[in-house]
């Protein structure tokens, strides 16, 4: 293991360099989950509640995009264009975060990314919160490309005299992943004050920023912490690519990169089910079981996903009895009324 390059003070000041808008309610809470614990018979168990970080229903996004807009405002932008399919948490987050700044959120909605197209998936839920947030949507056909259709958006507001911000699908960015980072030094204060030891972080991982600059904080101040992020695009391949990517990209912006080198990620694979968005067996079963023993509510396609991944280490002998794992709650729970079907 190697030792701590910088304490939480120190990494904290060198994030309050960077411009940022106040957007979450923090530190979200670190609580324990006794239940769950006793019913897997495996290490303790505990949860870092980043599904309350408030804004608009709260989510893991709502940390990328305090500094996303923090620099968009510093920019002088005066709207905001981002993307993300119809059940899209980082979209309805975007827009209720533009609302709130005073910024127009164009979204372009990618159809058919998710081969769904019934009236909850597509109006439902997140669906539902982010048109209810005033957001202005461009509806696009799903090719691959993720951020391509926001770049032509973008220069058609240019065009129009205005001056959009470029927020990238799922925030995920070097500048995004800063609040991902942030969210590393305020665990390590928790985990500090509550005297635990703590031994692993396990969390879902998608458009990669989050675990990016979870893993640039953990390296830089608590690299004994192991960090397991939890392929649920079933893409695990281009996860760890982006994660890498993005984090050379954090630790740049903080000067960090000489300090950190290249930083070792664990990307898990086997938890995702079929293709992104189908509900597979073991997500229903861990959210129930999530939800019955601790009254914790995730979601089909991201925290259900990812408790589903905790839960198949923890029976799968990952870690010993006597460790402490916290799991990173990112959100996501308004896309469970997209999936009545399914409970
Ligand atoms: C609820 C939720 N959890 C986790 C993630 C994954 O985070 P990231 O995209 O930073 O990998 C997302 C991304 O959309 C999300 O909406």
């Amino acid at each position: 293991m190697s030792p701590a390059h910088l304490d939480p003070p120190a990494l904290l000041d060198r994030l309050s360099r960077e411009p940022r808008a106040a957007l979450c309610h923090l530190p979200t809470p670190l609580e324990a989950m006794p239940r769950l614990t006793a019913a897997l018979g495996g290490p303790a168990l505990y949860v870092k509640r980043d599904d309350l970080t408030g804004l608009a229903f709260g989510g893991n996004k709502l940390r990328k995009l305090e500094y996303l807009l923090g620099a968009a405002v510093a920019d002088g932008a005066d709207c905001v264009v981002t993307c993300g399919v119809p059940q899209s948490n980082h979209v309805r987050q975007t827009a209720g975060a533009s609302a709130k700044l005073g910024l127009e959120c164009h979204v372009v909605t990618l159809k058919g990314r998710v081969a769904k197209d019934d009236a909850a998936y597509l109006t439902s839920g997140n669906a539902l919160v982010t048109r209810l947030l005033g957001a202005v949507a461009h509806e696009v056909a799903w090719s691959g490309d993720r951020n391509g259709a926001i770049e032509q958006i973008a220069a058609d507001l240019r065009a129009a005299g205005r001056r959009p911000y470029i927020v990238p699908y799922g925030g995920s960015n070097g500048r995004g992943a800063l609040g991902a980072v942030h969210a590393a030094c305020e665990l390590v204060g928790q985990i500090g004050e509550m005297g635990l030891e703590v031994t692993a972080l396990a969390h879902c991982s998608g458009s990669a920023g989050t675990q990016a600059g979870l893993g640039v904080g953990l390296a830089a101040v608590a690299p004994e912490i192991r960090l397991i992020g939890i392929d649920i695009d079933a893409e695990p391949e281009r996860v760890l690519g982006d994660v890498r990517r993005i984090a050379a990209e954090t630790a740049e912006l903080l000067g960090l990169a000489d300090t950190l080198g290249d930083i070792e990620f664990d990307v898990r694979a086997g938890f995702a089910g079929p293709a992104y968005g189908v509900v597979a067996p073991e997500t229903v079963e861990a959210i129930e079981l999530a939800a019955r023993c601790e009254g914790l509510v995730t979601d089909p396609v991201y925290s259900g996903r990812g408790m589903a991944g905790l839960i198949g280490l923890v029976r799968g002998g990952e870690f010993e009895a006597g460790e402490a794992v916290v799991f990173l709650h990112t959100g996501g729970t308004p896309g469970l009324f997209a999936y009545p079907d399914v409970f």
